[in-house]
């Protein structure tokens, strides 16, 4: 999964000295002919790839930008791997399973996209450590009963579809060709999620009002993932001009809810938004205010599952400290019986 347009500032010196931003140092003659090669190759809507000149401005906004991407991937894992020893039946097993695996992998794939930008995985993974780096805020919600899970797969994997999909013409090539992969499993975990929720609102009235509470908690929480408004998105317009973000966070947001309000009425249930409705005029859903002091809140931590989820990630790398070690001792080992072969 997923994003919040990825624009937040990390809890970096950066973010802490916005507005100071230092003069930038003009550009040399051969790094002005370097700006404008790179200039024309976004223009032509060409792929920058890991060996090319790149201003360090972009080069710093992705490894941002596709690590917070990375990082939520993996702590992602953590609210539906949850249940996964709870899941109603072995078939919803497998597919949680499947699923939450897939999330690990789209982890990995970012990790090495964002490595060849010349950032380490050490580097990223002490920076999400020690709480500098961000994530996704979604994942700081409580998955609380099994609704939930198919819930977060509607919702949370059909938001991150939305955001992920122009993100496959991102003009960062490794990026782009990742991110590729990545949609294809996504859709898979949209509709597993739907697929879940439709055969709980054929069963009882306890599953349907499951359904529907697990809607009520997730659903403004969703709306934020695309991130704030873009009247409060300066970075979105750089963004836009490097070919990284091609769609606006409020655009992807409307996108999202005219895509969602139909599968809701198919699935019989109600999204809790009483200002929700078809605008004739606009051809678009109208929508209530999106509280973001709660987004706000919970980026900078004060969610109800930020430490917890921050706790099992850390435990999670600690208890797996010895099977880098035993690798690292293995490749070791290798490199020594190879030169001996070779002398
Ligand atoms: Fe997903
Ligand atoms: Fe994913």
């Amino acid at each position: 999964m997923y994003t919040q347009s990825f624009n937040v500032p990390d809890g970096s010196d950066e973010a802490k000295s916005a507005g100071l931003r230092a003069v930038a140092k003009p550009l040399t003659a051969s790094e002005a002919a370097l700006q404008a090669q790179f200039d024309t190759r976004i223009d032509a809507d060409g792929k920058i790839e890991p060996r090319d000149w790149m201003p360090e401005a972009y080069r710093k906004t992705l490894v941002r930008q596709i690590s917070q991407h990375a990082h939520s991937e993996i702590v992602g894992m953590l609210p539906e791997g949850n249940w996964i020893s709870r899941a109603p039946s072995l078939k919803r097993k497998a597919i949680l399973i499947a699923k939450v695996q897939d999330e690990g992998g789209h982890g990995l794939y970012l990790y090495s996209a964002a490595e060849t930008l010349g950032t380490s995985r050490d580097q990223m993974l002490a920076a999400l450590h020690s709480g500098k780096a961000k994530y996704s805020s979604i994942f700081n919600y409580p998955t609380l009963n099994w609704a939930d899970v198919g819930v977060v797969g509607w919702l949370v994997d059909g938001a991150a579809i939305m955001n992920q999909i122009p993100l496959c013409r991102c003009s960062y090539g490794p990026y782009a060709r990742a991110m590729i992969r990545v949609c294809k499993e996504e859709s898979f975990h949209q509709r597993q999620g739907y697929e879940a929720l439709l055969v709980m609102m054929k069963g009882t009235a306890e599953q349907q009002a499951m359904v529907q509470d697990a809607v009520n908690r997730w659903w403004w929480k969703c709306l934020a993932m695309f991130g704030p408004p873009d009247a409060d998105s300066p970075n979105s317009v750089q963004g836009m001009r490097w070919g990284i973000k091609r769609i606006s966070n409020d655009d992807l947001r409307q996108k999202f809810i005219d895509a969602t309000v139909p599968q809701a009425k198919v699935l019989g249930v109600t999204l809790p938004d009483p200002e929700l409705k078809w605008n004739e005029e606009r051809q678009h859903h109208d929508h209530g205010a999106i509280d973001w002091d709660e987004f706000w809140s919970t980026v900078n931590g004060h969610g109800p599952c930020n430490k917890e989820r921050l706790g099992t990630r850390v435990k999670a790398h600690n208890d797996g400290q010895w099977v880098r070690d035993a690798a690292l001792a293995h490749a070791r080992k290798q490199q020594q019986r190879n030169l001996k072969e070779a002398a």
